[in-house]
């Protein structure tokens, strides 16, 4: 496994290979991060993987400054796994016109108008500074396939539109959510939980659970599910940000006859803000 810094070495080491699959990562691995590489594993000859904690899609600068990076640790995990090659670049290489202070990319991606809803809504710029990194590293790495996961669900939904709208000839394959036993989503914001917070934390995934339930059994609306689902938490001691039943293909809100169903739920419970989602019908399968 080839770890590089540059995009010069970058091409370079790219030029040996056919077929490349890219999982885009901001690093401090878990399992959930290494699932997308062993599904890219299985869809080319050379597995790159890029680790940036990108400045641009931060909301806070001391945000920036407390996301764990962990480079060493998680080389090993790579290279244990198999990806050919990491690509951890740094933010003068990523953004050249960084000063010392500002990034100065004044060319960014306005992104579409579904990353202005759900947590585009309360973090506005977020998902402009995840659209410009990728489309900046796609640029880089020219790979046929980019695995993603189902976790960020409107990121996924968003990353499929530049795709299309930028024509980028890049395959975007989503992979499913990993979860602790518990069904916790996991998330490198789960290390910042005390053990008892983290118990806590699973009624996240427990609250969209009975939300669905609720759809496919009870004669009710959506909304009244959404305000149900809400309130519980509340009810629990998290702060809810939302709590939204979206058509899965759009992620506009649900339409009674939408088939292709998502509920998609983001909170803060101890100051940690959480996000997690289900996909699912609107009737019971049998
Ligand atoms: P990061 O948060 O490091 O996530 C990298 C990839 O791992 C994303 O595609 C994310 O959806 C996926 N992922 C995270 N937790 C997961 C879980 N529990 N199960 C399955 N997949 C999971 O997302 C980003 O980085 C950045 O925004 C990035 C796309 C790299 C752009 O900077």
């Amino acid at each position: 496994m080839k770890v590089v810094h540059t995009s010069a070495v970058l091409k370079h080491a790219l030029a040996a290979h056919n077929k490349v699959a890219f999982v885009p990562t901001m690093g401090n691995f878990h399992d959930g991060h290494l699932t997308l590489v062993e599904l890219a594993k299985q869809q080319a000859d050379c597995v790159v993987v890029s680790i940036f904690v990108n400045p641009l899609q931060f909301d806070s600068s001391a945000d920036l400054e407390q996301y764990p990076r962990t480079l060493e640790a998680d080389c090993k995990k790579l290279e244990a796994i198999g990806a050919t090659i990491v690509f951890a670049p740094s933010v003068e290489e990523m953004y050249p016109d960084f000063d010392g202070t500002s990034l100065n990319q004044t060319m960014i991606i306005t992104p579409p108008p579904m990353a202005s809803i759900l947590c585009g809504a309360s973090r506005p710029g977020h998902f402009s500074g995840v659209a410009t990194i990728v489309a900046k590293l796609f640029n880089l790495v020219q790979p046929d396939v980019a695995v993603f996961g189902k976790k960020d669900f409107q990121q996924l939904a968003i990353i499929r539109e530049l795709v299309k709208q930028f024509n980028f000839a890049i395959e975007i394959i989503a992979g499913n959510i990993v979860r602790e036993a518990s069904g916790l989503a996991m998330s490198s914001r789960n290390g910042h939980f005390t053990a008892q917070q983290k118990t806590q934390a699973e009624q996240l995934n427990q609250a969209l659970k009975s939300a669905i339930a609720g759809a496919q059994t009870t004669p009710t609306t959506f909304m009244n599910i959404e305000k149900q689902t809400t309130e519980a938490l509340t009810k629990q001691g998290w702060e809810v940000d939302y709590i939204s039943i979206r058509s899965a293909l759009t992620l506009k809100p649900a339409l009674e006859d939408d088939e292709q169903l998502v509920i998609l739920g983001a909170a803060t419970l101890a100051n940690i803000r959480l996000i997690d989602n289900i996909e699912f019908c609107a009737k019971p399968l049998n």
